[in-house]
Order: C-alpha cells, then sequence, then structure tokens
C-alpha cells in the first residue's frame, strides 16, 4: 500500500527514520551517560519486534526510504539481528543501516550482514588505549579494533563509518592518529561535533572542537580536497589529496543542517521524536496497544511531523537542554 509522502510544516519531505532499539548500553561514554549508568527502561516498556517492524513498514508507505537501528548499543538489544532481518524485508525501505560501538561486532557482524544491513557506522573516540578507556570507562579498545577489522572481512558490509565525538582538550590529540587510520584502513573517520545531550549536564559550547578546526589541524599534515556530498548527507567529505583514504566533517554545533533534516526518531519506548532537541514527543506506543488502525497511527505521526521544528536552537540564548541524553533518543 502507498500512503501520501510526509512532510512537515516547512516543507520538508521526511525520509530518514532512526529507530532506537534499547536504551541500554555496555559503555558509559563521558559525554552521553554517568558512570553509573542511567534509570532504564522497564523491559515491557519497551516496543516489541513486530511493534517496531509494523511502525517501520507503515512510515515506508509513507516515504520513509532509509531506517538506521541505533541504541543506546543496538547490540545489547536480544536477538538483535532477528530484528534486522525483519525489517530489511520491508520492500519499499532502501537501506537499513546500524550504528554501534564495536563491542559485540566480533559475535555479530556476520548475522547481521546476513539479515541485510548494508551500513555499519563503528564509534570510536580514542586510538589510545588508556584515553579510550577514560572516555568510555571500558578498557575495550582491542576488542573493539577487532570487531571493526572482523567487519572489514565482509565486502556487504563496505564502506565502513568510524565516528568519533570531537570534544576540545580530548580529540585534538587523536586527530592525527585518526588521520592516519583512514588512510591505512579501509574506513572512513567522522568527526561529529560534540552536543548537548550528556548525561552529565556538563556541556558548554567551549567544549565544542569544531569542524573547521579539525579540517585546518589535519589539512596542514595531509592535504585534504573536498569530495562530493550526497543529498541530505550530514557530513562534509574530504578526501586526502593524494587519493588515499577520506575524512568526514560532521558540524551540527557550528554549522546547523536543519534546513535540509529529511529525519524523524523513534525511540525504544515508542515516542517519535522530530528533532534530536525535541521537547515534546508523540507516543505510538499506547495507541499500537490500544488497537489504533494503521490509519489512526497515520494521522498521529502526521500531526507530529507537520509540527517539526524548524532549526535546533543550540547557539541562542536560553536553549534548553531535552530531558532524554543521546543513549535514550538514538543517535
Ligand atoms: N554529542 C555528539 N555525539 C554524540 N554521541 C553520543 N553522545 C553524543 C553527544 N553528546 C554519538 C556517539 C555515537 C552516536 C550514536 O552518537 O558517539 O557515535
Ligand atoms: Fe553507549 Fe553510545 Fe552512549 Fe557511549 S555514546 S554510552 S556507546 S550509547
Amino acid at each position: 500500500m502507498q500512503r501520501e509522502p510526509l512532510i512537515d510544516g516547512h516543507g520538508r519531505r521526511i525520509s530518514d527514520l532512526r529507530i532506537s532499539v534499547t536504551d541500554r548500553c555496555n559503555f558509559r561514554c563521558q559525554y552521553c551517560m554517568p558512570a553509573e549508568g542511567l534509570k532504564w527502561l522497564e523491559r515491557d516498556g519497551i516496543l516489541r519486534f513486530e511493534e517496531i517492524e509494523r511502525l517501520a513498514a507503515l512510515l515506508a508507505q509513507m516515504g520513509i526510504r532509509t531506517v538506521r537501528l541505533t541504541g543506546g548499543e543496538p547490540l545489547v538489544r536480544k536477538d538483535f539481528p532477528a530484528l534486522a532481518a525483519l525489517l530489511t524485508r520491508i520492500e519499499k525501505l532502501d537501506e537499513v543501516s546500524v550504528t554501534t560501538n564495536g563491542f559485540l561486532l566480533e559475535r555479530d557482524a556476520q548475522a547481521l550482514v546476513q539479515a541485510g544491513i548494508a551500513r555499519f557506522n563503528v564509534s570510536v573516540d580514542s586510538l589510545q588505549r588508556d584515553r579510550f578507556f577514560a572516555q568510555t570507562r571500558r578498557d575495550a579498545l582491542p576488542r573493539v579494533l577487532r570487531g571493526l577489522a572482523h567487519l572489514a572481512t565482509f565486502p556487504e558490509a563496505h564502506p565502513i563509518k568510524v565516528n568519533a565525538v570531537a570534544i576540545r582538550g580530548f580529540t585534538e590529540h587523536e586527530l592525527l592518529p585518526f588521520a592516519r587510520f583512514a588512510r591505512e584502513h579501509p574506513y572512513e573517520v567522522r568527526f561529529i561535533e560534540y552536543m548537548p545531550l550528556d548525561g552529565d549536564r556538563s556541556w558548554d559550547m567551549t567544549q565544542v572542537l569544531t569542524g573547521a578546526e579539525i579540517f585546518d589541524a589535519i589539512n596542514k599534515h595531509f592535504p585534504l580536497e573536498p569530495a562530493e556530498r550526497a543529498p541530505h548527507a550530514t557530513a562534509r567529505t574530504h578526501r586526502f589529496a593524494d587519493g588515499i583514504g577520506k575524512i568526514g566533517l560532521i558540524n551540527p554545533v557550528s554549522e546547523p543542517f536543519c534546513g535540509d533534516c529529511d529525519r524523524i526518531r523513534l525511540t525504544a519506548d515508542g515516542r517519535l521524536r522530530t528533532c534530536l532537541f525535541s521537547l515534546n514527543e508523540t507516543d505510538l506506543r499506547t495507541p499500537l496497544r490500544t488497537g489504533a488502525t494503521d490509519d489512526d497511527l497515520e494521522q498521529l505521526i502526521r500531526d507530529a511531523i507537520w509540527r517539526k521544528e524548524l532549526k535546533h536552537r543550540v547557539n541562542e540564548p536560553g536553549f534548553i537542554q531535552p530531558q532524554r541524553t543521546m543513549s535514550a533518543i538514538g543517535g
């Protein structure tokens, strides 16, 4: 079945969906969660596989074309590859991808590739074991790198992206090692500006290491040239001038890309969010569980999307950080 496309009140066509499949995580990244973790959602509050599948299929009828599965850490959700396989079967979707911290990739990469996952983003914030430990509060760098290398053995998983959150006072020391890493491995390394979605609420603007600063630091040692940019891509991609490898810069704070945003998010407990920084959300779980028809759900979704935020206000006075942290929204 085909339904009308999803258009928001600012005329943007919505075609990308992020689904957080769990708010739990086996890491405790400084910029995301407190050391003791967060209060997890109740198990029966989390959408079941059939519920996620139903919403994804309905959204695909309304023009969603790409789905990214996130968490928390999606691979800690029980039988996650089975969920992935349910979603890749939805005919109208062009691509289902996964964002992971890599810790369980040695176990799951094969099952996920077999389930039809086309793209993987693996988060790695430092290439030095002790600094990785300090940032994620888990001494797991060797295991994550083994997971990445294992993933790279599957031709279907390429191109593989490695994401690092860029934090002033920390990431400067990582820039050249990451540039070399991107040149020596078949991974595109991307730096994401630090956003105010941390569990400790200690973010402030001075901690944002900007994409422009990162570009300059790398370009000085390894000259870069611009690479083509796909429509709605959040990253600006640069090729090393000698043709060996690529890096990407995702600059949501210094150069917001809201005008071009085609994205919505579904949280693990079934709330629809129209922006990372939304202060309100739309409950789809209750109607799902109380007999709503697809047409009922469609109306709720359309109304929510019509009110999608024009832009985030991170750079404006009076910005209010949402209650949910990144781990409970899905990156
Ligand atoms: N700012 C920017 N990126 C973040 N991530 C988690 N928290 C933040 C934040 N406060 C990233 C993770 C991962 C993705 C899901 O989001 O490192 O790459
Ligand atoms: Fe877990 Fe990702 Fe948050 Fe790190 S950033 S604690 S890996 S959810």
